[in-house]
């Protein structure tokens, strides 16, 4: 059987010529995704608010003769994103695939959220998921089509205690890919969504560690014998997501094979919500 972690099941050259353009690109699953293009021939323009992660992939990236390039906007800013845009098209003359991975959450109790983290998580992970896709439209519109992919999660699918902020934002981004999937269908835009499981990156085992007082310390504790036992109990196919296995699916809808799917949100998560039922495992991303 082939590893998807070892062997890339997709041709070398599937996305030779096309641009990609993903926020939060730089690191975590969006890293995954951005090589994972990169190898397949795109050009990956990486986007972050934070200047280093985005240096530091495009010349991890570079250094191995994949191309990439940097941008740094914060996607809550409709503005920066349109400029970022505009000089994506202007350089490189098309945009055929949109990753919308940006997102921002923390455990917090929402009887004592401010008005402000509230709004920081949805402008992040709805309002610049709506942003990206705005400012991506016309350049799609005018070359005959592209692909969006946006990430959302499952932790709205059930009650999710202190995450109030994010189960609303990605709801948010589900209901947007339905409706900018059947509004841009005329202009052969496909729009889809990625609900990750699981995945151990550095920032998402940050974001998951609850504050202290919040009462999920113990539910939540990222040590790794609790993260192997997790694996066996909580996750029906028995282990942790990596950035590969999201990436295999957004490669999947970059391709001609997802030239027929819009407005579909895939589960990619070893089965862990639907075996969850309404317990809190370790983590979802
Ligand atoms: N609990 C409660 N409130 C929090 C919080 C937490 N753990 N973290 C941030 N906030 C609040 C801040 O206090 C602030 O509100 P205030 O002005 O009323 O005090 C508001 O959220 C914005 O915080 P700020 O630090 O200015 O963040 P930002 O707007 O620059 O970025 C995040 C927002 C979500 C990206 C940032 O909080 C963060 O880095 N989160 C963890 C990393 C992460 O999300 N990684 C991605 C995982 S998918």
């Amino acid at each position: 059987m082939i590893d998807p972690h070892q062997v890339s099941v997709f041709r070398p050259g599937l996305l030779d010529g096309q641009v990609v353009f993903i926020t939060g690109g730089g690191t975590g699953i969006g890293f995954g995704i951005s090589e994972l293009l990169a190898e397949l021939g795109a050009h990956v323009v990486i986007a972050s608010r934070k200047a280093d992660h985005v240096e530091h992939a495009v010349q991890t990236l570079a250094a191995r003769g994949h191309r990439a390039s940097a941008a740094v906007l914060d996607v809550r800013n409709a503005e920066q994103v349109k400029a970022v845009v505009q000089e994506i098209a202007d350089r490189h003359g098309r945009i055929d695939v949109l990753v919308n991975n940006a997102a921002g959450n923390f455990y917090a109790p929402s009887a004592t959220l401010s008005p402000n983290a509230w709004k920081s998580v949805v402008e992040i992970d709805l309002y610049g998921t709506f942003h990206c896709s705005q400012a991506v439209y016309p350049v799609m519109a005018a070359q005959g089509g592209g692909r969006i992919v946006s990430t959302s999660m499952t932790l709205h699918y059930r009650g999710w205690p202190l995450m109030a902020h994010a189960t609303a934002a990605k709801a948010g981004v589900d209901a947007l890919t339905r409706t900018l999937a059947v509004e841009w269908a005329p202009q052969r835009i496909r729009v889809n969504a990625i609900a990750p499981g699981p995945i151990p990156t550095e920032g998402v085992k940050k974001a998951f560690t609850p504050p202290a007082d919040s009462g999920a310390a113990d539910v939540f504790a990222t040590a790794e014998e609790k993260m192997a036992e997790y694996a066996r109990t909580g996750i029906p196919l028995g282990r942790w997501g990596t950035p590969r296995d999201i990436a295999n699916m957004v490669a999947f809808l970059a391709s001609p094979a997802g030239d027929w799917i819009t407005g579909a949100i895939f589960v990619v998560d070893g089965g862990e919500w639907l075996s969850k039922g309404g317990r809190q495992g370790m983590g979802d991303g």
